[in-house]
């Protein structure tokens, strides 16, 4: 655990059980709760009952046709949602649940079909928190849950960001700190052989290839050269967020924002610069992303431009969530 979920975790200990009782309560009369997990706060209800799991739809604003991730405290609850567990599935499970991975699987008759919108898979994950996992125990069904943002928005990491958008229209919020990984699972579907990458995410890949062998990707190339548009925009500032391949001072005229990895040799012209970490490290920088991106989008800027991290390790999520979020635009020289 981090030092801060640790000091939340000694501040709150009290508190919490009851909390957790509470929320869980909410969710087995059919609310809707937010909750931590280890790679963003997820918008919960019962994966089992299709009325609580229509109401994230409508809190959220989020189209029925994209399907939410169901999460569970133990391998039981998983068995019970798919239809066929196969080996190399099974295999990364043991490895990495809890942990940043979703497995989209068969799924049973057990899921309604609105948290698969109709699919006949389900996407299944144990989280790393131990706020999620005693909140699914103690409401004692699996959670279908989204990140707890508005469609289309920047994912929260903390319970503010959480209470910031939503603090009128859910039931229960339930604060379990920054979330140390801070960026979404990785996706990997198990409908065809060999298995695929939905998703880049909390989880590297090389760590999925070494334990199930090669993954396909059907992610699109995400490399320059990038065409403004090919990218559906997704994890967006209000900010226009734009890849700025070259370094240097400020080449527009406007307040401009600076996203970095790292400590950037040369800050002149911009109004504001958040570092990611300054040693470049890229599980340091995941972690902080998001918050970064929100604190940047709250000060009104005219443009935001990040420089390209490598993509390796979570490099390859954190540029994905980059240019998801960004218009698609690259920038070369002067001028926006
Ligand atoms: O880390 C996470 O995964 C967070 C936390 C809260 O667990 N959740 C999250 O959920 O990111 P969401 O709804 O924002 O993203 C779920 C992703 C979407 O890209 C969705 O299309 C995909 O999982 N997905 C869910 N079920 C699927 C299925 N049956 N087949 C293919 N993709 C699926
Ligand atoms: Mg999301």
């Amino acid at each position: 655990m981090l030092a801060i979920q640790e000091d939340f975790a000694r501040k709150n200990q009290s508190a919490l059980p009851q909390q957790i009782g509470q929320a869980a309560s909410i969710l087995r009369n059919g609310g809707v709760v937010a909750f931590p997990t280890e790679t963003v706060y997820g918008l919960g209800a019962n994966a089992l009952d299709a009325a609580a799991v229509a109401q994230i739809f409508e809190v959220k604003r989020r189209p029925r046709f994209d399907p939410l991730i169901v999460h569970v405290s133990d391998f039981q609850q998983a068995e019970s949602l798919v239809a066929n567990f196969p080996a190399n599935a099974r295999e990364l499970a043991r490895c990495f649940w809890s942990g940043p991975l979703t497995l989209v699987l068969p799924k049973s008759d057990q899921v309604p079909d609105i948290v698969t919108a109709g699919l006949s898979t389900v996407a299944v994950r144990m989280p790393d928190h131990p706020v999620a996992l005693a909140l699914i125990r103690a409401a004692g069904v699996p959670l279908a849950a989204p990140s707890a943002n508005p469609f289309g928005y920047i994912s929260p990491t903390t319970a503010d960001h959480v209470r910031e958008q939503f603090g009128n229209s859910i039931a229960w919020i339930l604060d379990g700190g920054a979330c140390k990984v801070g960026i979404e699972s990785t996706v990997i579907s198990f409908a065809d052989d060999p298995p695929s990458l939905l998703r880049p995410g909390g989880l590297p890949l090389k760590d999925i290839e070494r334990i199930a062998g090669p993954v396909k990707s059907l992610l699109k190339p995400q490399t320059a050269p990038l065409c403004p548009g090919q990218l559906p925009r997704h994890y967006a500032p209000r900010t226009p967020l734009v890849l700025w391949t070259v370094g240097g001072p400020n080449p527009s005229g406007g307040r401009t924002g600076l996203l970095s990895l790292k400590p950037p040799e040369n800050k002149d012209g911009f109004s504001a610069v958040e570092v990611l970490s300054s040693t470049g490290d890229l599980r340091e920088a995941a972690a902080n992303l998001f918050a970064a991106l929100r604190r940047l989008d709250a000060l009104s800027l005219d443009i935001i431009m990040f420089q390209p991290v490598p993509e390796d390790g979570l490099g390859l999520a954190i540029m994905d969530r980059l240019l998801r979020a960004s218009l698609g635009g690259v920038q070369k020289e002067g001028g926006t």
